[in-house]
């Protein structure tokens, strides 16, 4: 019995090095001290030594009882004042730090704004390769090899057949080569072009649409974008459209609005002018179906395209188009 004893012991002390908190040291007292623990079966079977044996074991029994209890609090000592030094440095019932959570970029967020304002009025959104071959971004465009209109855009050349496509029109001529009228179809994505200040980048997003049916004129044409504008700059922005010239439309327009700095009072902004230009349009030159095999007597439509970076300054107010591509974090927590 009095190796038992010492096992006993041994265990206890053992044990108690370990007890982290108060659970640890309630769960310790009871299986050791308690009324129904090992030291108290211990000693109730001291009765049934032979009574010369009793006294000694009785007292072994004790000390290692005091020595246990007196252990116990000193561990209870010992987790009170850690929970004490916890609690000085940290309060529990203060929030939890949250994760830093990111959101989309605010070229993505107006992307998904002007595709949002297309679809709602029905148009589909279709996409096309950033690689494109000159036929589509150019040839099949009506803008042929010794055409002055190529100089608009200044190419990245892939060979001498193959480019990065310098505007989302190609998509128009792969949509109506793939599919019969009626097509109404927006068309998001990067292009490219050989410039860069402080509002041209070598590579910007657009936003292509495309429509085209029987009937269809230039006056379905200003309404769509009338209604693209009010939607996207607020229902009292006054727009324009200006006469201009690209060689897959005719007759062709630009759109204006009243400059968003000024409100058409005239700014730096505006160069004076009080108007911003935000997109290119027209009703499809019957060239372009000829590429496609749409019959032009039958059918006919609009397109246009506008700079994403572009709208999203304007919108926003931001003055440098680089802004959006340094990815500084100053920068994009404002969206
Ligand atoms: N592709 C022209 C550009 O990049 C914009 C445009 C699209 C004009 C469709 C008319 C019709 O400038």
């Amino acid at each position: 019995m009095k190796e038992e004893l010492r096992k006993l012991e041994q265990e206890a002390i053992g044990e108690l090095k370990s007890v982290r908190d108060e659970k640890d040291l309630e769960r310790f007292r009871i299986v050791y001290l308690g009324k129904k623990g090992l030291l108290t079966a211990f000693m109730r079977r001291l009765g049934k030594l032979p009574p010369d044996q009793r006294p000694e074991m009785g007292r072994a029994a004790n000390v290692v009882k005091a020595r246990l209890t007196s252990e116990y609090e000193k561990a209870k000592q010992r987790v009170a004042s850690h929970r004490e030094r916890l609690e000085a440095v940290l309060d529990v019932t203060l929030p939890g730090r949250r994760p830093p959570r990111g959101h989309l970029h605010p070229i993505t967020m107006t992307l998904q704004e002007v595709c949002g304002i297309f679809t709602r009025m029905g148009f589909s959104i279709v996409k096309g390769p950033n690689i494109e071959l000159d036929y589509y971004n150019f040839e099949a465009l009506n803008i042929p090899r010794d055409h002055p209109a190529r100089d608009m855009q200044d190419t990245f050349y892939v060979s001498e057949n193959v480019v990065l496509r310098t505007h989302t029109s190609p998509i128009q001529v792969r949509v109506m080569e793939s599919q019969d009228p009626p097509v109404s179809v927006i068309a998001p994505g990067k292009v490219y072009r050989r410039d860069s200040d402080v509002s041209h980048t070598p590579m910007f997003h657009q936003v292509e649409g495309l429509l085209v049916d029987r009937g269809v004129t230039f006056g379905d044409l200003k309404g769509t974008l009338t209604h693209f504008v009010h939607q996207m700059f607020g229902a009292d922005t006054a727009l324009r459209f200006r006469p201009s010239f690209f060689p897959f439309t005719e007759p062709s327009a630009e759109v204006d609005i009243e400059c968003v700095i000024c409100r058409g009072a005239g700014c730096r902004t505006c160069g004076q002018t009080g108007w911003l230009e935000i997109l290119g349009s027209g009703v499809v030159d019957p060239a372009v179906y000829g590429f496609v095999g749409y019959d032009p007597e039958i059918y006919s439509g609009f397109a246009f395209g506008m700079g994403i970076e572009r709208i999203a300054m304007l919108k926003y107010g931001i003055d440098d188009i680089q802004l959006f591509f340094r990815n500084d974090l100053r920068f994009l927590r404002q969206f």
